[in-house]
């Protein structure tokens, strides 16, 4: 059985550390520190990565269910194809149904004010000097 403490008040812990990456390690008593779990945890929410640099055009269909991709993992891009369930566990698709037929821009770099919709975000200098995500099988 493994036991741990983890100190009195996490909220306190959290602004000492300005809300940034934390990490620990678990030891049980008999374990040298080498062979103890490492445990990594963050209050912040997982950001995105970015699949795309541009937008997508795409013909909707009215009174259709759609799942817009917000984690960039997907291989469907725009929409979801599961991929966030064990790739990015800490966000969900954007789902949405639209009124009526339509052409829009989807958000292809995933950091919209505006999900699903593009808003130009994309053309901003951190999104322009940012790595493209690169899809792999793991
Ligand atoms: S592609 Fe994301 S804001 Fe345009």
């Amino acid at each position: 059985m493994l036991k741990f403490a983890v100190p009195g008040n996490m909220n306190t812990l959290a602004t000492r550390f300005d809300l940034k990456w934390m990490s620990f390690t678990l030891r049980q008593p008999r374990l040298p520190a080498a062979t103890a779990p490492r445990v990594q945890f963050s209050s912040l929410p997982p950001e995105p990565v970015i699949p795309s640099k541009k937008p997508f055009k795409v013909e909707l269909v009215g009174g259709k269910r759609y799942s817009w991709c917000t984690c960039g993992h997907s291989r469907k891009q725009p929409f979801c194809d599961g991929a966030h369930k064990l790739k990015a566990p800490g966000l969900s698709p954007l789902r949405f149904v639209p009124e009526k037929d339509s052409s829009v821009w989807l958000c292809g770099c995933k950091y919209t004010n505006n999900p699903p919709h593009c808003d130009g975000t994309h053309k901003q200098d951190f999104i322009v000097s940012a790595t493209l995500h690169e899809q792999t099988d793991s």
